[in-house]
This record gives structure tokens, C-alpha cells and sequence, in this order.
């Protein structure tokens, strides 16, 4: 199908592929959280800082599940590429690390927003949920390989990114709900 001269199958595919090291870390950290929180339990103005539900396993775990998760992509990108017929991007070294440790922080920093804001663990948050980490991931790609970056996040792949992550990370956790993994269904 092409809309506006833009092949949206090969759209969706780059949007996926693409953020696969993002999305993965936050799942990965729902099943190995628990331990030690991030913020050693301080709190400010009668806060916590970040709360329980951020923990140095979780966080840790996730990072590592995601640039395992962006090696292996480089290690399968060819074989997809011919299967699919569409071209997919390699993830630089740089981008291994610094897109999930950016999907991390940016749902870090959604929880120190939450907080501020007077929400509890596990409090929604719309909007703030489902796009927290995309931003930060996007900041800590564009920063640690600008020109990868530009190539890859095309207009038309940002717009299928902004789009379609909201309704992934809605069912991944409904899923997770489901399962007893998750507290909470987002
Ligand atoms: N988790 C973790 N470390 C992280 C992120 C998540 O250990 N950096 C684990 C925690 O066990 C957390 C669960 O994954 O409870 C679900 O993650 P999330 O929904 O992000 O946390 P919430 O518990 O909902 O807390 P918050 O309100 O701060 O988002
Ligand atoms: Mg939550």
C-alpha cells in the first residue's frame, strides 16, 4: 500500500524494527524487578523520589535485555531484510547501549513526574506512560549517533513510532496484567 508515495508496509517494519531495543527493556524489567529501589527509599518534600517500583535489578536487567536484543537484530538484519524485502537498519554501537539505557531513564523520569504530581506506585499517568521512554530513547539515540538517527527516524517512521507504541505497550501490558506479572493493566 502506498500513501503519498510512502510504502507503509516498509514504514511500520523500520518503526518496529527500529524501536525493538527500546521496547524491550521496560518488559524485561517488570520480570526481573524487586530488590534495592534506585532512590534508597529517599524521598523529597514527603516523596519519594522515584518509589519502589524502580529497582537497580529491573533497570540493570533492562539496559542488558535490550542491547542483547539490538546485537542480535545486527546478527539477523540481513536474513530479515531479504525475507522481508524491505531495508532495515543496523544499530551502531553506540545506539546498543544508549537507546535502551534512554527507554530506562525516560520511564525513570516518568516516575519522578508521578511522584512530584502526588501519584502513587503504579498510578496511571496517560500519555506520560506510553511515551516516556520513546522520547528519551529518541534523545540518548540522536545524541549518541545524530546522523543514524535522522536517516532512520524518518518523518513518516517518527509518525508510525508515535502512533503505534501507545497500542503496543497497551497490549504488552495488558498481557503482562493477564499474566499476573503486572499490578497494574499499563
Ligand atoms: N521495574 C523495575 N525497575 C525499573 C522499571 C520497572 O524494577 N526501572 C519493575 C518494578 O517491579 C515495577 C514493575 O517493573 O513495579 C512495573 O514497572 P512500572 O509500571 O514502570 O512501575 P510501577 O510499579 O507502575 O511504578 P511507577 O508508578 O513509578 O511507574
Ligand atoms: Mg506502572
Amino acid at each position: 500500500m502506498e500513501l503519498f508515495d510512502v510504502d507503509v508496509f516498509e514504514v511500520m517494519v523500520v518503526a518496529v524494527w527500529a524501536m525493538l531495543p527500546a521496547y524491550v527493556p521496560n518488559n524485561i524489567a517488570v520480570l526481573t524487578g524487586g530488590g534495592a529501589p534506585i532512590d534508597g527509599g529517599r524521598t523529597w518534600n514527603g516523596r519519594r523520589l522515584l518509589g519502589n517500583g524502580k529497582t537497580w535489578r529491573g533497570t540493570i536487567a533492562g539496559i542488558a535485555a535490550g542491547a542483547v536484543l539490538a546485537w542480535g537484530l545486527n546478527a539477523v538484519r540481513q536474513g530479515v531484510t531479504d525475507a522481508l524485502n524491505v531495508s532495515l537498519p543496523a544499530f551502531p554501537i553506540a545506539v546498543v547501549l544508549a537507546m535502551p539505557a534512554g527507554a530506562m531513564l525516560g520511564d525513570m523520569a516518568a516516575s519522578f513526574l508521578k511522584r512530584r504530581t502526588g501519584r502513587a506506585r503504579g498510578a496511571s499517568f496517560p500519555g506520560v506512560d506510553q511515551l516516556d521512554f520513546v522520547v528519551m530513547a529518541l534523545l540518548f539515540t540522536s545524541l549518541s549517533a545524530p546522523e543514524w538517527t535522522l536517516d532512520t527516524f524518518t518523518l513518516p517512521v517518527l509518525t508510525v513510532v508515535v502512533l503505534v507504541t501507545p497500542l503496543l505497550h497497551l497490549i504488552t501490558n495488558v498481557i503482562a496484567y493477564v499474566l499476573g506479572l503486572k499490578n497494574e493493566p499499563w
